[in-house]
């Protein structure tokens, strides 16, 4: 079928006739091509190259260096070799594969989990965009790239299709949350079922996926050193689709990305709508790998323009106005209301009175983090761990920032990591807020799941901020906290309590990025050198507008 006839299928609608025409062209190309990427421009050569720059070669003299800054001591457990396979390895990879989801023969994605004891599957039976990262980086460090080509143009495709919520219709950029390859094993068909939002819970479409895409297009090219897949003329057109979405002009006075409540990895109400930090962080990003992806023709150039206008101005933002420690939360404390005009210092109008008590006792002399949300006379206080730790990783948080958060984590160890890394957010709501911002749902009670649950699967996104940071021992004594547990307890997909000790009320068992989380962080801690793939360095051209304030002295 031709691309208008792809065009036409609604997004319910099966595509297993459809010529994969698209898809075998790419993957006939080359795979590895060195000799191609020594010739490819300077741009391609900085951002690109596989290996390392001095920056990471800094961090990994920190890395094993023993005066490196921690306020921890080697555990015990890691006084065994570290770089001794666990006997958990090869279990995660038993399951790891057992996920693998195949259209046409070929491994496309993996499954959300694999459980057979539950009776309920919902959609924990597809591939979902968010999930596949984790799996994909370890297919990526072990070698098996084919998989990730493969998941990058069916989803490619997937997105090309009409997506249509009741009789609406969605931008041409959006990814889908997750598909379904359905087996009819009679008339030996392969068809796809995605969703978009229109299925999920919530209906909410889903703005973590496109720019996941964006991050895994690149860490797919910094690892194989093949350019042809984001070259292609599908790759740079989706690219740029995805970005339309958050680029375009509207009545935006801030540079953030106004959101729904749901629309990531949080995708149930949980007073997330607005700014959230977990998109801001991951739009940074890809804007990022996009800047290093895009070709410099003269579309591409343009793009590239207006995405350093955006790079620029969104660091500015959240490096201001996200950001919070000590000194930060004492000026707050401090601020005046009812400001008008240019040199108003409180710019959103925040009510101090609005600053929840917790928050007072939370906040160590070292440390700080970026915060929750920020809008008009609201600041959502809480602390995300995905949005941190991908500020980390892709410079929007400056270098003090950065040790900063890292600070902060060894402070609040017990409030943060518990028994089983890592909190999804912190600290969990309770009572009436519980009523008004969760809407009564009973899934995201106090210390469960969204609302404060523990998570596995943020155990590689720790881990690589660790590794940037030269913080190695941090994830290593997280890393020993997850061996004791998850194998024996079936890799659940979240743990509940306020120190993550009870395997989640409605937790899966054998939840692949649990799996594939520990199997990332074990690899990337063993060699070092796989953190490019998902970092970057900081911006020099966009210097650090906000000093780490002087709390350490406090
Ligand atoms: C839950 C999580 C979501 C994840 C999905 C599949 O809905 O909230 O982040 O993608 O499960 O595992």
């Amino acid at each position: 079928m031709d691309e208008v006839g792809l065009r036409k299928v609604s997004s319910r609608a099966s595509i297993s006739d459809l010529d994969d025409f698209e898809l075998l062209k790419l993957l006939d190309k080359p795979k590895l091509n060195i000799e191609r990427q020594r010739s490819c421009d300077e741009r391609s050569l900085s951002e690109l190259s596989v290996g390392l720059n001095k920056g990471s070669v800094d961090n990994f003299e920190n890395l094993y260096s023993p005066g490196a800054r921690s306020g921890f001591h080697t555990p015990a457990s890691s006084a065994r070799n570290s770089f001794d396979p666990h006997p958990m390895v090869a279990e995660a990879w038993d399951a790891l594969r057992r996920s693998m989801v195949h259209f046409r023969g070929q491994p496309v994605g993996t499954i959300a989990a694999y459980d057979h004891a539950s009776e309920e599957v919902l959609n924990y039976d597809q591939v979902f965009v968010r999930d596949f990262v984790p799996s994909a980086l370890a297919f990526l460090m072990n070698g098996e790239p084919d998989i990730v080509k493969n998941f990058l143009l069916k989803t490619l495709q997937l997105q090309a299709w009409e997506k249509r919520v009741d009789r609406f219709k969605l931008g041409e950029g959006v990814m889908p949350a997750s598909f379904k390859v359905l087996h009819d094993p009679v008339r030996k068909t392969d068809t796809i079922v995605a969703d978009f939002g229109e299925s999920a819970i919530g209906r909410v479409a889903p703005v973590d996926s496109g720019f996941w895409w964006i991050i895994l297009l690149r860490a797919y090219t910094k690892s194989t050193g093949d350019m042809s897949l984001s070259e292609s003329p599908e790759c740079q057109k989706g690219i740029k689709l995805i970005l339309t979405l958050c680029l375009s002009e509207g009545f935006d006075t801030f540079p953030t990305l106004l959101c729904a409540d749901g629309c990531s990895m949080v995708d149930r109400r949980m007073g997330i709508y607005g700014y959230p930090i977990e998109i801001q962080a991951l739009f940074f990003m890809s804007l990022r790998c996009a800047v290093a992806l895009l070709k410099h023709d003269a579309e591409g150039k343009e793009c590239i323009e207006r995405i350093q206008k955006r790079l620029n101005a969104l660091s500015y933002h959240m490096r201001s106005y996200f950001w919070l420690d000590f000194q930060q939360l004492n000026d707050i404390y401090r601020y005046k209301t009812e400001e008008y005009s240019h040199t108003a210092v409180n710019k959103f109008n925040v009510i101090p009175d609005s600053i929840p008590e917790w928050v007072f006792d939370f906040m160590p002399c070292r440390g700080g983090y970026f915060i929750g949300n920020v809008s008009p006379a609201r600041m959502d206080f809480r602390w995300f761990a995905l949005g941190n730790c991908i500020a980390i990783l892709c410079s929007l948080a400056t270098h003090e920032q950065s040790m900063a958060i890292m600070d902060l984590i060894e402070e609040r160890w017990e409030e943060l990591i518990g028994e089983m890394p890592l909190k999804i957010c912190y600290p969990a709501i309770e009572s009436h807020e519980w009523r008004i911002v969760t809407g009564c749902d009973p899934k995201n009670t106090r210390w469960s799941y969204h609302n404060g649950g523990s998570w596995p699967v943020l155990l590689w996104l720790l881990t690589a901020a660790c590794i940037k940071t030269g913080r190695p021992q941090i994830a290593r004594k997280a890393i020993d906290l997850t061996e004791q547990r998850l194998l024996k307890d079936g890799w659940p997909e979240y743990y509940d309590g306020k120190h993550g000790r009870f395997i989640g009320k409605q937790a899966r068992k054998f939840q692949t990025w649990s799996i594939a989380g520990y199997l990332v962080a074990k690899m990337m801690l063993e060699d070092p050198s796989h953190l490019n793939m998902v970092s970057h360095e900081e911006d020099k051209l966009s210097k650090p507008l906000i000093k780490r304030s002087s709390s350490w002295t406090c």
